[in-house]
């Protein structure tokens, strides 16, 4: 067993490879699906080849929930810029050191399927591609653009936009809307839906779009974006041509995932828009072929690609000799918290109140407000509110939706009464330290 820390100060080297050979498991790309999976794996004995043909830790480390994160924990755009490197370094070598487990040999290429068990040059009876996904680009006149990118290049990005235009209020829209207008740049988001965060609770959204709404972002709703000319984004509102200018333009429209053309040598099933396709274990259909995180389109967070790579290899560990589809953990993939680290936050867990109207599950509702918790008005943090979902007559808990400072704390304990199937009467008789945020909980009508 390991004894390696990410904490440890000189990261180890990976132990790295030229491909050839056999392994027990192959995995293809070094995300935070693939690389969790790959340690794990080695820790349960078996032999693993990974493969990364970028940087390990995939997205979320090199150009997404970290740097980003590191943004919103930025005073200034200068202060972020020259600390997004040092954060995302740090964490690098911390993956790389727990990537040199004696069972694990990390390849950096191309993982190419030469057929179903040789992935460039190494065999192996259990592959998972954990491939990731990137930002789908509107194709739209003027897209390719030079002050017009992705999450990626913004991040990319040496000097502060004075203008900064987004185009889509989903949760990297929302993300980037918040840290840049904190950073003083003038914000315009254009969203084609009425309201912003579709998988989020109406209530909720609205709220926090008010909130960033009054901070000076201004919002068009409603409004699709037909295209674009140099620094003019031009978009439709209730039958109206409207144009912004901008000196960047963020088209933050969704992600897809990355398929490649050698998947045909391993014969599963695979679309360009949704991605591979798996079952409820994340097996594709070629049997010892797996496919997690955002490459098979389910749930495109780090910590659900992370859940289905454990998963995947308790499977390959529990099932040796057993019938296909036996129990192998009791993870729940049901229960999947989501947070967006806009000031504040907005985070939650289960369905909203709409979808439980939507199924016909009876349901009652009951909400708590920030303004009368008294750790968040010491902390002057009263702009928030909680939602809880439950069965009736403070039954089983459904669901938890909030807005405000470190909601996704709060969706967290949430999150664990629900995969326990406790109930509302249960969260309300747990003790909650006094003066708390969390507290907002026992506080709901
Ligand atoms: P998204 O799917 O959340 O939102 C895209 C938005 O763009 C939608 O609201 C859509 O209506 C809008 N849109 C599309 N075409 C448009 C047009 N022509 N004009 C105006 N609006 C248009 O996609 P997003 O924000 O790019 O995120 C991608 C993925 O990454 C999501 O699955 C998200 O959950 C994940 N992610 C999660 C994070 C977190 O958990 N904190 C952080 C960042 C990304």
């Amino acid at each position: 067993m390991s004894t390696i820390s990410q904490n440890q100060s000189t990261p180890l080297p990976a132990r790295e490879g030229q491909g050839g050979g056999s392994a027990d498991l192959i995995i293809i790309g070094a995300g935070p699906g693939g690389y969790k999976a790959a340690v794990y794996a080695a820790k349960k004995g078996l032999k693993v080849t990974i493969f990364e043909d970028v940087h390990v830790g995939g997205t979320c480390l090199n150009v997404g929930c970290i740097p980003t994160k590191t943004y919103v924990h930025s005073a200034t755009f200068a202060e972020a810029v020259e600390r997004q490197p040092q954060v995302v370094e740090a964490l690098r070598g911390g993956v790389e050191t727990l990537l040199s487990h004696p069972n694990i040999t990390l390849v950096r290429e191309k993982g190419v399927f030469i057929n179903a068990n040789t992935v460039s040059g190494v065999t192996a009876k259990h592959i998972i591609v954990a491939t990731g996904s990137s930002a789908k680009m509107l194709p739209i006149p003027g897209a390719d653009g030079q002050n017009v990118g992705s999450s990626t290049e913004l991040l990319g990005l040496k000097k502060q936009p004075k203008r900064l235009c987004i185009i889509g209020a989903g949760v990297i829209g929302m993300e980037f809307a918040s840290v840049f207008q904190k950073f003083g740049s003038e914000v315009t988001v254009v969203e084609y839906l009425k309201e912003c965060l579709p998988m989020v609770d109406g209530d909720i959204a609205k709220r926090l779009r008010k909130l960033l709404e009054k901070r000076g972002i201004t919002f068009y709703m409603g409004a699709g974006v037909k295209s674009i000319d140099g620094s003019t984004v031009l978009f439709e509102q209730k039958g109206k041509e409207v144009s912004v200018e901008a000196d960047y333009i963020l088209m933050a429209t969704g992600r897809k995932p990355n398929v490649s053309p050698d998947f045909a040598n391993a014969g599963f099933d695979y679309d360009e828009r949704k991605g591979i396709a798996v079952d409820e274990n994340f097996e594709t259909s070629v049997k010892g072929i797996y496919a997690i995180g955002d490459v098979n389109g389910r749930q495109m967070l780090a910590h659900a690609a992370e859940m289905q790579g454990i998963h995947v290899v308790n499977r390959i560990l529990g099932t040796r000799g057993k019938e296909q589809g036996a129990r192998v953990d009791g993870i729940r993939f049901d229960v999947m918290p989501a947070a967006i680290f806009t000031e504040p936050e907005a985070a939650c867990v289960g369905p909203t109140e709409d979808q439980l109207k939507e199924q016909g599950v009876p349901f009652e509702c009951h909400k708590s407000f920030y303004r009368a918790n008294g750790k968040a008005l010491a902390m002057n943090e009263t702009e928030g509110m909680v939602k809880l979902c439950c069965e009736p007559d403070e039954g089983k808990l459904l669901s938890a939706h909030v807005f405000g400072a470190h909601a996704a704390d709060i969706v967290q304990e949430v999150t664990a009464y629900i995969t326990l199937g406790a109930t509302l009467r249960q969260l309300r008789e747990t003790v909650h330290i006094h003066p708390t945020l969390s507290e907002v909980l026992i506080e709901v009508n």
